[in-house]
């Protein structure tokens, strides 16, 4: 039995007693599978992520910016890295305020359209195909790092705390990094297995499991857009408060702040969870 709900932005999560793909893993249990780490990221990242997901982060981009803004306490011609910047949504806007902005990302794709929007807005970024794991910049060059809507933690953890060390080494002192992830705590009890977005007849569809032992979230991803059916697996790391605290302060960090949008202290509410690192 099948059962659909409107969330805010416009997805489906489908409840659904059907087992869907799912696999019977060694212990009998039926499990996603595993994912190697890292995954094939140009299979999530491209034009279909942007088809899907632009006109939902569209929604709440100028609610994002404000938010980082304070947060982070910006201020005009603060020198600023967005980390995984997408297709600049965060990046060209702050630059619009302002900031002088570097925008780093491993996709193509992204980086033409952000360059694009860049261009029509009139600012100046400048946009870096890069990897976060090995910036491409000299020690202390930024006065703010940025790491927006689940952009840290698609690596096995020796990688993933590379990029903190990377973020930690390019920032100035007294520089500040931001990582806004799901909470994980809050995320638990309304998981849903499986998502539908859809947009003008086109789906794509999310069956996601979570492993406690590993704090991985796994999804496999079925695209069907114009008549062809896409198929493809990707994992990231969740972490408790706690745990991305003690990863950043053995990183060299001074002290941690975890916090939700409004900046108030995180709870098992908060839908979101803000860590800022003071260097
Ligand atoms: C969930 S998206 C978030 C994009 C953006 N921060 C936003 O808020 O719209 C994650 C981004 O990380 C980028 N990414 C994935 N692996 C990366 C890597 N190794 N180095 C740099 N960027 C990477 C992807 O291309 C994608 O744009």
């Amino acid at each position: 039995m099948t059962r659909t709900l409107p969330n805010r932005w416009g997805h489906l999560y489908v409840k659904s007693r059907s087992t869907f793909g799912l696999r019977r893993g060694p212990t009998g249990r039926r499990t996603l599978g595993s994912v190697s780490v890292p995954f094939d990221f140009d299979e999530v990242f491209d034009e279909d992520y942007l088809f899907f997901y632009e006109p939902l982060l569209a929604d709440v981009t100028e609610t994002d910016v404000d938010t980082i803004w304070r947060l982070l306490r910006l201020e005009p011609d603060m020198a600023i890295l967005d980390l995984g910047c997408g297709h600049g949504r965060i990046a060209n806007r702050l630059a619009e305020r302002g900031a002088r902005v570097t925008g780093l990302d491993a996709t193509a794709v992204f980086l033409d359209r952000a360059r694009r929007d860049a261009a029509s807005r009139g600012v100046d970024v400048d946009y870096v195909k890069g990897d976060m794991r090995r910036l491409p910049w000299t020690d202390e060059r930024f006065d703010r790092v940025l790491s927006w809507f689940t952009s840290f933690g698609y690596f096995d953890d020796q990688d993933n705390r590379r990029v903190l060390q990377e973020a930690h080494r390019v920032l100035r002192p007294a520089g500040r990094l931001l990582i806004e992830n799901n909470n994980l705590v809050e995320l638990l009890p309304r998981w849903q297995p499986a998502l539908v977005t859809e947009r003008d007849g086109h789906f794509a569809i999310d069956r996601s499991c979570f492993d406690p032992t590993t704090g991985r979230a796994t999804t496999e991803r079925v695209i069907i857009r114009d008549g062809r059916t896409r198929r493809f697996v990707f994992s990231v790391q969740m972490f408790v408060a706690a745990e991305l605290r003690n990863w950043l302060l053995d990183t060299g960090f001074t002290s941690v702040n975890l916090i939700d949008p409004n900046g108030d202290p995180l709870t098992v509410r908060s839908r979101r969870m803000i860590s800022i690192a003071y260097r």
